[in-house]
């Protein structure tokens, strides 16, 4: 049998409680469609923050390199100052590992209701294609005089043109695949005349090798109007890391918000990660009342990444008939618990 090894990571606040049923659904289509999985679960974030200091060393790093895939939930805890655990943990293991494309579907199920009251299942369904290494995230820049009425902040936007490269050409391969085959590259090269010169440069030469595809361009805020006033315009979107990251949180909730958003941290020739775009809500820990429906499609995004399609295609469905079927995706909207939409799913893919 074929069997999978999973690095596990349930994280911070309620991750845990959505990675329980993530894992329960997988462990459902494991059974039913005919594979393994084996599972290593690591306490990174803040609880081994706490107890040892490590946000994540070269060895843990050597150790993730040899599964093939790891499954997140959410990282990131109240009790520590902001972007300790997010920077060192979550964008590390992104840099490191080279994940270097952050995929993000934005589908809204048919008897979801969407934050567009206006709009249904068939005016939203596209994908983000966002670049998950380089941009804004690289970190490069710096503080000079800090503290001084002299000082000066830094952040560089680092674009690189094989990191630029190797984007579009996913995101090309993504609309290819597609029923409208429709590529929007999303920038702003009105005003970031450097970084978006080379974009479009970039983008224009490869759409060359993609004649079956269509393209266009958007400037990032006239693309948030769009995804207001008519989602439908997008099929796929390829955009810069820190603008990828801005319009998927307007895509996580006009698909019926965070609840339901999914997303997968891909390195196409290593190791890949998939995760909620939504955060630990710490606030919820341990209430059951957070949706797990983002965290199992994240799970069947993994799936579809090791090639078991019909696995992930039937959790896809699962998920689609059980978040039709709940009065609400949000918080205490659900009307049962996160373990109880997990069982649901469950259920479903296992054909009960
Ligand atoms: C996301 C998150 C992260 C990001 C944070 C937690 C660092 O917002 O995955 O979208 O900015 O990429
Ligand atoms: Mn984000």
């Amino acid at each position: 049998m074929k069997t999978y090894k999973i690095a596990v990571l349930p994280g911070d606040g309620t991750g845990p409680e959505v990675m329980r049923e993530g894992l329960k659904v997988l462990k459902a289509a494991s059974k039913k469609f005919g594979f393994a999985l084996k599972t290593k679960e690591f306490d990174l974030g803040g609880v081994r923050y706490k107890r040892t200091g490590e946000t994540l060393s070269d060895k843990t790093i050597e150790e993730l390199k040899t599964f093939q895939a790891i499954y997140l939930s959410a990282l990131g805890s109240p009790e520590f100052p902001p972007g300790i655990l997010e920077r060192d943990i979550l964008l590390k293991m992104r840099f490191v590992l080279d994940q270097y494309i952050n995929l993000r579907p934005c589908k809204l199920f048919p008897g979801v209701k969407s934050a567009l009251s206006r709009k249904g299942a068939e005016h939203i369904d596209f994908v983000v294609v966002r670049e998950n290494t380089e941009g804004l995230y690289a970190g490069s820049g710096g503080i000079l005089k800090k503290g001084t009425p002299d000082e000066v902040a830094i952040q560089t936007s680092v674009n690189t043109r094989k990191g630029v490269e190797r984007c579009i050409r996913y995101a090309f391969e993504v609309a290819k695949t597609r029923k409208r085959k429709q590529l929007h590259l999303v920038g702003k090269n009105n005003v970031l005349t450097y970084a978006f010169d080379l974009w479009t440069r970039a983008f224009n030469d490869i759409a060359k090798e993609y004649q079956t595809v269509k393209t266009a361009y958007h400037h990032v805020d006239a693309c948030c109007m769009y995804m207001i006033d008519q989602p439908e315009v997008y099929d796929v979107i390829v955009t810069d890391n820190m603008f990828g990251d801005i319009i998927t949180d307007v895509g996580g909730i006009i698909q019926g918000g965070l609840g339901v958003a999914a997303s997968g941290n891909i390195n196409p020739n290593g190791v890949s990660m998939f995760e909620p775009v939504g955060g630990t809500a710490p606030q919820f820990t341990g209430l059951n009342v957070i949706n797990p429906l983002a965290c199992i499609r994240a799970g069947a995004m993994m799936l579809d990444h090791l090639g078991e399609k019909k696995a992930a295609t039937a959790i896809d469905a699962a998920v689609e008939k059980v978040a039709g079927e709940l009065p609400g995706l949000g918080v205490n909207q659900m009307g049962i618990g996160t373990d109880a939409v997990g069982t649901k799913v469950a259920k479903l893919v296992a054909g009960k």
